[in-house]
């Protein structure tokens, strides 16, 4: 439940404490410069200066007498600072408390040399007691979730002050990232194939602005990508070699850059990760922290990991790209894949009537997947038997994207995944009304989030082919490159 929120109460209060004692000051310094008048006069404490420096003699007793016009500057000069501070509102918190020690200070001081009924000692507390308030509450949200947001913040920044001050640290970094400091992976010391991987040390990696480290647990694979220009190369288009591979990562916040507030350590959370940054075929992983989506809470870490690239790609096809609506029909190529198996869920938890084409042995795991029909494309040419789909969502590519036109509906879309489609192959079916797209699947918390929700009610499952120890990345590579996985090969990272 969301607790009361008294931000508006709290921020006015504040402000007015702050104009209070500002003016206050102001006015104490003005009264002893004799601007309210000549001491006698009602509400004049001083009067004149002389008088005030007598007043500072009479409280500090126990100070030589040769350092009584100076504590008297001294404080004239404090007050003066601090109520101009508190009237402009420059840094309230800390110009608050430093009023408030020196008001206690003056208190304190006028109750031990005149008695507890001196003059102005009543007042003299109480501002003192509003100036500590001040200073305590100003910067006070007001509201339980406000308070443990910040707590939770504050242990971050803790954590990543803790390992600048280690030495030796890079000072962007959290706890896990001195420098030197070095982890297991996965990496390809030049472009190929699955022959390239090698498991070896590899440099603890370094958080930039908005990262968070992720101590990953596991991370699916996606065979094409060893084939993708991005694994290769850094965002800026320079080399990455030695690149690690794996772009979707589940496991635990283990640290954040300063200032991130998308996450808090020891968050159990699954992301895409940028194509263009090392992957999380890794003991730990820096990830961009808006991209981090907690994980889904009735699947573990090594379940996880097999979602967030395969889920969102399908999840982008249909409601981004091909604004799917329920009722209409979809053709999905590669259907038993890691991305078709989402693909299927997805469109048939939206309310479209679903194809798929996989071989004869996928037909019962597909159809209890959820999918309406099944072709078993290895005996069956689906343009023969299939018509008038709204949308075909295509995994394979080639011939099968070629082939495909002929089975869509006038209005119809075609989604290539593997592949842009030629612009001369998309401008001869624009003819017909049919719109071809080719996309790259970007992070996305938000809908990861979402397809969690789906995930934790029931309406969509990660299917998990294979999961296998990091060591063993290279044959599990090999395996998907063979290109007939059921769901999602899994490394898991915590388990070599
Ligand atoms: N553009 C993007 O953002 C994006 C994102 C994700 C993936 N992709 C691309 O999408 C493609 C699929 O990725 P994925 O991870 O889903 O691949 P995958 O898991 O390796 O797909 C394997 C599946 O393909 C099926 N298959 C093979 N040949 C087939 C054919 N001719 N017709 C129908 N099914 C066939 C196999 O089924 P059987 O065993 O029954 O033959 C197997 O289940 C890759 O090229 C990948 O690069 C692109």
């Amino acid at each position: 439940m969301a607790a009361p929120r008294w931000t508006g109460l709290a921020t006015f209060g504040s402000v007015f404490l702050r104009l209070a004692l500002g003016i206050s000051f102001l006015s104490a310094v003005a009264d002893r410069f004799g601007l309210w008048g000549v001491y006698g006069q009602p509400n004049v404490s001083w009067g004149n200066y002389a008088r005030f420096v007598d007043y500072t003699a009479a409280l500090n007793w126990f100070l030589p007498a040769a350092t009584i016009p100076a504590m008297a500057m001294i404080a004239t000069a404090a007050e003066t600072l601090f109520g101009l501070l508190l009237v402009v509102g420059w840094n309230t918190r800390i110009v608050a408390l430093l009023s408030g020690a020196l008001l206690t200070t003056f208190a304190l001081t006028m109750t031990v040399a005149l008695g507890v009924k001196a003059p102005l000692n009543f007042s003299v507390f109480s501002a003192a007691g509003g100036a500590l308030l001040l200073g305590v509450c100003a910067d006070v949200p007001f509201t339980v979730d406000e308070l443990l947001r910040r707590s939770r913040q504050r242990n971050q920044e803790r954590s990543t002050s803790f390992s600048k001050a280690g030495g030796g640290g890079n000072t962007r970094n959290g706890r896990a990232v001195s420098e030197g400091a070095t982890m297991k992976a996965i990496r390809l010391h030049k472009e190929g194939g699955p022959e390239q991987l090698v498991y070896e040390d590899a440099p603890k990696p370094q958080l930039g602005a908005g990262d968070a480290l992720i101590r990953v647990h596991a991370t699916g694979i996606t065979p094409a990508e060893l084939t993708y220009a991005e694994t290769y190369r850094n965002c800026d288009g320079s080399d990455r070699l030695p690149a690690i591979p794996g772009h979707e990562v589940s496991g635990v916040v283990e640290s954040v850059a300063h200032g991130v507030t998308d996450v808090s350590i020891g968050d159990e959370v699954y992301a895409l990760t940028s194509f263009c940054r090392d992957g999380a075929a890794a003991e730990y992983v820096a990830v961009h922290a808006a991209d981090l989506a907690p994980k889904p809470k009735t699947l573990n870490l090594v379940q996880a990991a097999a979602v967030p690239l395969s889920a969102l790609t399908a999840w982008q096809a249909f409601f981004d790209h091909a604004r799917l609506a329920p009722g209409q029909r979809v053709l999905i190529h590669g259907a038993a894949g890691g991305v078709g198996g989402f693909a299927v869920q997805i469109a048939r938890w939206h309310g479209a009537y679903v194809i798929g084409t996989a071989s004869a042995e996928n037909r019962d795991f597909l159809l209890d997947l959820g999918a309406n029909e099944v072709i078993d494309y290895q005996h069956v040419r689906f343009e023969e038997i299939v018509r008038d789909m709204d949308v075909v969502l295509d995994t394979i590519g080639g011939g099968t994207r070629e082939r495909s036109w002929q089975v869509l509906k006038p209005g119809g879309i075609l989604v290539s995944l593997p592949e842009p489609i030629p612009e001369s192959e998309a401008a001869a079916h624009g003819k017909d009304s049919k719109r071809g797209v080719f996309f790259i699947v970007r992070p996305d918390r938000e809908q990861l989030s979402q397809i969690a929700a789906l995930i934790d009610a029931g309406a969509v499952r990660p299917v998990i082919a294979q999961t296998v120890p990091l060591t063993e990345a290279r044959e599990a590579f090999e395996r998907g490159v063979a290109g007939h996985t059921r769901g999602k090969l899994v490394l898991a990272v915590d388990k070599p």
